[in-house]
């Protein structure tokens, strides 16, 4: 019965500015009033009113659904998103889990920033059964008429930068240079099945450099970037952020970083945890309410245990932030000298390499498994 009134989809703009000129800014409050007072202060008729009043109601209902009912929701809408990381999809059933908060922790520099840009471009270029269900003709009648974004992908991303970090051309390369790749294997699978004699029904992808760069730009195009330098506007944006998602079919939201704009923000620990935790609350509830990932990053502190002399990350905002997120993966690199012998001599040489790996800490679907990962040029891949 608390929950925002600007939250309930159903009701336009105007109705919801004009409750709130009347402080009727909660669900609740509008069983409060009779019908004539409600027609009289928001110069609607009765019938308005009632209207109104079951659009409010029919949102705040406990939903009841049954178990089929779930399931077939389940088949339409996706539960996970893929990392393209072999072990750690394998180990969270699927990918990021749609529907909670998954946090990127780790040190500067370690991935954190390419992580969010590699998943924004999975969640958004064209998937290999898009690619195959079109035959060649169709791909280039559908790109040269323009409309690939309705047609390939209408799939959003909403992008919250924190950091004035965000760059387009980067997530420009992740995209091309995953397409080229997909199709690459795609047509090496063709070749390997022909040669082991399967009749391989798959016909091969070739598109054009123009193509390619279209299909890109479409990609691009579904990412929503937020550039929100301060606490107060990152939570202004999420409280008001609902019919975007609806409108552009939003699968993944991204906030990079929430710990940047948190720590230099305030320096009160109190009236940080304020924000953090309405910050959390409206995160939990768009990610229940669409049913997507949410995901954010966050810094570490590192803490030294005097008696092992070990140190440990730990992510940075504390206690009760921590317990708001649903999945952790810690990313770290370390530095490390690799040996190799040089072909032409036995002398053998060493260069200095850093490894890069990824941990979960903590999931409801995995233990703490280790995954060691590069970034290159499709962003964060499979060492
Ligand atoms: N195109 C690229 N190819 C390879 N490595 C890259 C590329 N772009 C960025 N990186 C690497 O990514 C790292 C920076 O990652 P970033 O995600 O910005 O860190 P964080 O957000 O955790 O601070 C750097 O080590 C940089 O070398
Ligand atoms: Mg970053």
């Amino acid at each position: 019965m608390d929950k925002p009134i600007q939250r309930v989809t159903a009701l336009n703009n105007a109705t919801i500015e004009s409750l709130r000129k009347n402080k009727i800014t909660t669900c609740g409050q509008i069983y409060q009033y009779s019908e004539i007072f409600l027609a009289e202060k928001l110069d609607l008729n009765v019938y308005d009113v009632r209207s109104l009043i079951i659009k409010i109601s029919d949102y705040v209902k406990p939903r009841r659904e049954t178990a089929w009912e779930l399931l077939k929701h389940k088949e339409h809408v996706p539960s996970f998103l893929p990392t393209k990381l072999h072990q750690l999809d394998l180990n969270l059933k699927g990918g990021i889990p749609a529907g909670t908060i998954t946090e990127l922790v780790g040190h500067a520099g370690v991935g954190k920033t390419q992580m969010c840009l590699t998943l924004a471009a999975l969640a958004t270029m064209p998937s290999m059964s898009t690619l195959l269900s079109l035959s060649s003709s169709s791909l280039s009648s559908s790109l040269n008429k323009n409309v690939v974004g309705n047609d390939i992908n209408s799939s959003g991303v909403i992008y919250i930068d924190t950091e004035q970090k965000f760059n387009a051309t980067r997530l420009y390369e992740i995209i091309q240079e995953r397409i080229k790749s997909e199709i690459f294997y795609q047509n090496m699978s063709n070749i390997d099945s022909n040669d082991i004699g399967i009749n391989s029904n798959n016909s091969n992808i070739s598109i054009t450099k123009d193509q390619l760069d279209k299909l890109c730009k479409n990609a691009v195009k579904h990412v929503t970037v937020f550039t929100l330098p301060s606490c107060k506007e990152v939570v202004e944006r999420l409280s008001n952020i609902q019919r975007l998602i609806i409108e552009k079919n939003v699968r993944l939201l991204l906030v990079d970083s929430v710990a940047a704009v948190a720590r230099q923000e305030y320096s009160s620990i109190v009236h940080r945890q304020q924000w953090l935790n309405k910050q959390a609350s409206l995160l939990k509830f768009i990610a229940e309410r669409f049913d997507i990932p949410v995901i954010v990053t966050n810094q570490v502190t590192t803490t030294f245990r005097s008696s092992s002399n070990n140190s440990n990350l730990l992510p940075a905002l504390g206690n009760t932030w921590s317990h708001c997120v649903n999945t952790r993966l810690l990313l770290n690199a370390t530095k490390e000298i690799r040996y190799f012998n040089n072909n032409n001599s036995n002398v053998q040489n060493s260069e200095e390499v850093i490894k890069h790996v990824l941990k979960i800490t903590k999931s409801p679907l995995s233990g703490p498994i280790e995954v060691q990962y590069d970034i290159n040029e499709r962003g964060i891949v499979d060492f």
